[in-house]
């Protein structure tokens, strides 16, 4: 019983991990810092396949622009039908990211994108 309860749990896991959409790219390390952050909502009627671009750009004049570190899209749909987030240009260790995002056939979706470098 208890290794059918804790095989259970696995799968379990493993089904949440396959349904979460969040998405990350590279990892926090010391003395990065939050460069941009952005909640971008898309439910808009009747498209079918939602979209967006979230870009970050260095701050303009500054001579030594950070190097993004971290990117984390959280999907802040819950239940499994949230959307897809896939970095398109730029990325760690360089001084832009953008990120698009779509959702599933006929449904909206909710991410938090967070920046982080140094
Ligand atoms: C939502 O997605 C559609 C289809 O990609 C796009 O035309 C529209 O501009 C998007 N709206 C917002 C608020 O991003
Ligand atoms: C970003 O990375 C490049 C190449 O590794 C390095 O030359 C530059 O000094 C870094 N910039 C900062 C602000 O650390
Ligand atoms: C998107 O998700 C955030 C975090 O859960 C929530 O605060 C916000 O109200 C949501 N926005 C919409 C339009 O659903
Ligand atoms: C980014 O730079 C660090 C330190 O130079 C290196 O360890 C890491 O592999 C690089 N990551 C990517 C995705 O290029």
């Amino acid at each position: 019983m208890r290794t059918i309860l804790s095989t259970l749990v696995v799968l379990l896991a493993v089904t949440a991990l396959i349904y979460a959409d969040s998405n990350q790219w590279g990892r926090r390390v010391v003395g990065d810092r939050l460069l941009q952050s952005a909640t971008i909502v898309n439910n808009s009627l009747p498209v079918p396949i939602k979209t967006a671009v979230f870009q970050y750009l260095p701050p303009q004049g500054s001579a030594r622009a950070p190097n993004v570190t971290y990117i984390l899209a959280r999907d802040n749909v819950r239940n499994g039908l949230g959307g897809f987030a896939a970095l398109i240009s730029g990325g760690i260790n360089q001084t832009h990211a953008t990120v698009k995002l779509s959702s599933r056939p006929n449904l909206g979706f909710n991410f938090t994108i967070e920046v982080y470098g140094r």
